[in-house]
């Protein structure tokens, strides 16, 4: 047994030395390492053995398959370096051969959308007011007239960061953080941005999301200024033909608030279930600026008054493409992004 090992050792040696070509490697290797190959039929005869020879014999078996497996290894590099060398001396490789075109991409759905928001909003002259994600407790609801413990925060999941800090849950916000930068003048801003909302997922509800908040401050601002806004604003980014429905609703930080319902585009009034069935979809809050709120940004409520409003971004997108389910905003398939 011995003896047929060191003869099949120096065999695979030779073998291994004649070869030429990458593709001789495998053959090579099933012949004198694979499951059916030479080693393994010499192995076979380890059981025919005295007990006495068998430990020798099985040890000096690992050696020759641990030595013939780093030959294997050594050569398999050589050819390939070789192969590679050749290639290169040839001229094999054309380093003028144009490149394959990288593709460009383009913007996605939601920044699309913002942009027409911008514009349309701009063409009204409202100017852009950036405000973070990240925001404290104080500004995404204490000075918006959300004290601790007050049962509104029951409107916002929230995802807190600390005590104190928290993803912010709508873009209002950045209300108080402009009036604070700009008072004592007027303001007319827009304040798009994400949020975040410790919600169930549903065919129309995400946990992150974007808003486009909407802020005028100045003097005898009036309810019929806000719902102007927007009904111009939804003719400019839907159709003069949309519907909008103004429904009284409670927000802490607006006096009165109002929801504004579209018309659900997809059903075009039948029901759907991005509508929940009502022909109606809510696009957006809405409202006359709290006194509190307008004090906390450091405008004097009996001089000063204004209109707030935060409108969803994704679900008019959902209404205007046909976009069935939210989610495919963001699950990065490039089928549906390629769409648009
Ligand atoms: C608010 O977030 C208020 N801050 C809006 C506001 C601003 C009222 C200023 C008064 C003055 P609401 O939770 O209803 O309100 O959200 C506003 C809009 O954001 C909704 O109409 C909807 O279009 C969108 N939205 C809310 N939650 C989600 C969600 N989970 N997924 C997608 N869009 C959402």
């Amino acid at each position: 047994m011995l003896e047929a090992l060191a003869a099949l050792e120096k065999e695979g040696q030779e073998a291994l030395k004649a070869l030429r070509e990458e593709s001789e490697l495998p053959v090579w290797y099933r012949e004198f390492l694979g499951r059916k190959g030479k080693l393994t039929d010499l192995l076979r005869g380890l059981g025919a053995l005295s007990p006495e020879e068998r430990p020798k014999a099985g040890q000096r078996a690992n050696e020759v398959k641990t030595a013939l497996e780093e030959a294997f290894a050594t050569r398999q590099t050589e050819i390939k370096n070789a192969a590679m060398e050749a290639s290169l001396a040839s001229g094999g490789l054309d380093i003028t051969l144009p490149g394959r075109p990288v593709s460009p991409g383009h913007l996605h759905l939601s920044t699309h959308t913002l942009r027409r928001i911008r514009e349309i909003f701009a063409e009204m002259g409202f100017q852009v007011y950036d405000s973070p994600e990240v925001e404290t407790d104080e500004n995404n609801f204490e000075l918006l007239n959300i004290p601790p413990y007050h049962p509104a925060r029951d409107m916002w999941d929230t995802f807190w960061v600390n005590e104190q800090v928290v993803m912010r849950t709508h873009t209002s916000p950045g209300q108080i953080r402009c009036m604070r930068e700009n008072h004592p003048h007027p303001i007319r801003v827009i304040l798009p941005g994400k949020c975040y909302r410790y919600e169930q997922i549903t065919p129309r509800s995400e946990h992150q999301f974007y808003q486009v908040e909407g802020l005028a401050i100045g003097h005898n601002i009036r309810i019929t200024d806000l719902i102007g806004t927007m009904r111009e604003f939804a003719r400019k980014m839907h159709g003069e033909e949309r519907r909008l429905r103004i429904r009284s609703s409670y927000f802490p930080f607006t006096e009165p608030s109002i929801e504004i319902d579209m018309d659900c585009i997809l059903c075009v009034g039948k029901g759907c279930r991005v509508c929940k069935h009502t022909g109606w979809l809510e696009v957006a809050g809405a409202g006359m600026v709290h006194p509190v709120v307008l004090r906390n940004g450091g405008y004097d409520p009996e001089e000063w008054s204004g209109f707030a409003f935060g409108m969803g971004v994704e679900r008019p997108a959902m209404l205007h493409h046909g976009i069935e389910d939210i989610r495919f905003f963001y699950n990065n398939d490039l089928r549906f992004l390629q769409q648009f």
